[in-house]
């Protein structure tokens, strides 16, 4: 029976980076055995264009019968002026919702051949690897009340940021598992000198640890000392948990680690479902002129094999032939440094045709 893979390219360049992606995947089908077939279904604006909802029944039901989601990025000016629940971003919101996808894993790994692509020290980020768990599906994203009403005279915006202590004791054992799978050391960011949301996620978040994670090492960190941490000495992170902003701002901090966002990827996991997307968006000022890194998601496709369809013999496959193209100096234009700039589509072929010479 083959794999089964919901594509949403979505908007911006969304398309242009899954189509790379589904290059890599037809040579894992050809050369390497990988028995995987795809639907594509719109998402974002083009569910908006083309079935007047970001977030089409078509693609909730591809999306539910399907063994992985693959997808693209969504959002774009064209869509800003729309009632919020047709917005882009409300489809994105609402298939992590609906696939009940809580755990978002967002690994920072710099790579040494592109040591000259961040805007930081080569000494400072030389070797880090770390892994941002984000809570996706709860807090300021998702709480009520919300909205923008009449008050006193004038309109007022208001967001409520709350957890559960289940929601928070749920992301808390995903963090800690995938802490012993790498250094045994999870770093919680909150803001409890301040929020009472965030003083029950760290009771919460000790609680498990006491309970179920005792040889875990666990560290309480505030936001605005991690966001600066993360730019002083990010080495001393390995996992760090968090809740669904915070893990948002931090992790787009942490891809300049890399060199660029165009090469972070992400996993967003539930009890039934996940959905592979890399973390950067639709990147409106470069989309349609084949610029955008493709990696992020070539690199979402290798969790997908690796969490989703275990198969990480294959996933360490397209993580090796990313390397050795970067190891030939390829590089799109994002990245500083390298010997050759390609485009978006330059790369797709480049890591496509190193897994090929791999296979031979
Ligand atoms: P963005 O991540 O789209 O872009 C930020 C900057 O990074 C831009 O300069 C862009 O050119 C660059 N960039 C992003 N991905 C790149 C890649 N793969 N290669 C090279 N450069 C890349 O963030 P933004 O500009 O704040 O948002 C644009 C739109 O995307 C908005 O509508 C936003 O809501 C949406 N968005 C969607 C997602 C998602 O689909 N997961 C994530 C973030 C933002
Ligand atoms: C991301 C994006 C989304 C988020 C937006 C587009 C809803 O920034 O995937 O990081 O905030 O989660
Ligand atoms: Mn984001």
């Amino acid at each position: 029976m083959s794999i089964k893979i919901a594509v949403l390219p979505g908007d911006g360049i969304g398309r242009e980076i899954v189509c790379e992606t589904l290059k890599v995947l037809d040579v894992l089908n050809r050369d390497y055995g990988l028995n995987a077939e795809w639907e594509e279904a719109a998402i974002g604006g083009d569910g908006y264009d083309t079935a007047g909802n970001p977030y089409p029944e078509a693609t909730r039901k591809l999306a539910h019968a399907a063994d992985a989601v693959l997808l693209g990025a969504v959002g774009g000016p064209k869509w800003e002026p729309l009632d919020k629940p047709l917005r882009p971003e409300a489809g994105l919101l609402g298939i992590r919702a609906d696939l009940g996808l809580f755990a978002n894993y967002r690994p920072a790994k710099v790579y040494d051949q592109l040591l000259e692509a961040s805007t930081l020290k080569p000494e400072v980020v030389q070797g880090v690897d770390l892994l941002v768990v984000r809570e996706l599906v709860s807090g300021v994203y998702f709480g009520q009340p919300r909205g923008i009403e009449q008050f006193e005279g004038q309109r007022r915006g208001i967001n409520t940021m709350s957890y559960t202590e289940s929601e928070v004791e749920r992301i808390a054992r995903v963090a800690f598992a995938a802490a012993r799978l790498r250094s045994g050391r999870v770093c919680s960011v909150d803001k409890a000198n301040v929020l009472e949301v965030s003083e029950l996620w760290r009771e919460t978040v000790i609680q498990v640890k006491e309970r179920e994670f005792p040889d875990i090492e666990l560290t309480h960190m505030y936001v605005d000392n991690a966001a600066m941490q993360l730019i002083r000495n990010p080495k001393q992170f390995d996992v760090m948990v968090t809740g669904n902003l915070f893990g948002d701002i931090l992790s787009d901090e942490a891809s300049m680690l890399t060199g660029s966002i165009g090469l972070l990827p992400s996993a967003s996991i539930g009890e039934s479902h996940a959905m592979y997307e890399p973390i950067h968006g639709s990147a409106p000022d470069i989309a349609g002129q084949d610029k955008a890194n493709p990696l992020a998601t070539i690199l979402s496709a290798s969790m997908m094999l690796r969490y989703s369809l275990n198969l990480s013999e294959l996933a360490d496959k397209v993580d090796a032939a990313v390397e050795a193209v970067l190891d030939d100096g390829i590089r799109t234009p994002d990245l500083a440094g390298g010997s050759k700039v390609v485009s978006c589509s330059q790369m797709g072929d480049a890591v496509s045709e190193k897994l090929q010479v791999m296979a031979a």
